[in-house]
């Protein structure tokens, strides 16, 4: 099947793109900064206001296990850098791995969301990755598919969890590539992290994440396992639909 990739894929794909920070996740930050404030100032706290923290990150200082993905709170899935190792046009499918894909089993599941938090079916998902030596397919679609959300904005994905890699902004945390975009609506690429306490090919996850440069906690998958040498995983996505984009015009 042939899909259009209107963002992707052009000439400048390649460039060198603006520091991580886009007008988006500011305004994000901001929100959640604002939250902080508000719920400091309710319950009677001192002035300053903590760093905002994601629920994973919280759970890790308090030494509890990391919390299942929070419900749908209508804000959108923070975007990210989408990278330079895009390929469009790749097969559609729920399992990525290929023959020669080793590394620790993933099954992530979850449901895309509008921003009115409700389910929204056909959606298409589209997920590449490294493997498990911090390799990208560069010639195949190894570790790369697209699929659509089923009629309950669900969908379920295979794969294994990525190895960390030395790229253009420093070594990366093992992190999956993801673009989502609503029948109509405008396309979401974003990047999904894993919890720092993640135990894969050896590597601390924890000193990793910690030194990303790209890093997004709040884009952190919540993970149970490992279970028979597979992970499980849940992350939902929240998404602009084609509505929502023209209210802003
Ligand atoms: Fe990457």
């Amino acid at each position: 099947m042939r899909l259009e990739h209107p963002a992707n894929g052009g000439p400048g794909s390649d460039a060198e793109p603006p520091p991580p920070d886009s007008r988006r996740s500011f305004i994000r930050a901001g929100s959640v900064t604002v939250m902080t404030a508000a719920a400091l100032g309710a319950a009677g706290a001192a002035a300053t206001p903590a760093a905002p923290r994601s629920p994973v990150e919280e759970a890790r200082r308090a030494g509890r296990p990391a919390p299942l993905t929070p419900a749908c709170d209508g804000h959108e899935t923070p975007a990210a850098v989408e990278g330079p190792l895009f390929k469009p046009h790749s097969p559609e499918r729920t399992d990525l791995r290929t023959p020669g894909t080793r590394g620790v089993r993933l099954e992530l599941t979850g449901t895309v969301y509008d921003t009115a938090c409700r389910a929204i079916p056909g959606a298409l998902i589209e997920f590449w990755q490294c493997d498990q030596n911090g390799d990208y397919d560069t010639t195949g679609f190894s570790l790369r598919g697209h699929q659509f959300s089923t009629g309950r904005g669900a969908f379920t994905l295979r794969t294994i969890v990525p190895r960390d890699y030395a790229g253009r902004w420093g070594t990366r945390a093992p992190h999956i590539h993801t673009r989502i975009q609503a029948p109509g609506g405008p396309a979401l690429i974003t990047q999904l992290y894993f919890p720092d306490n993640t135990l894969a090919y050896g590597r601390d996850f924890a000193v990793l994440n910690a030194s990303d440069q790209l890093i997004n906690r709040a884009c952190t998958i919540a993970l149970t396992g490992p279970a028979g040498g597979a992970y499980r995983g849940a992350f939902d996505f929240v998404v602009k639909t084609a509505a929502a984009r023209g209210q802003q015009r």
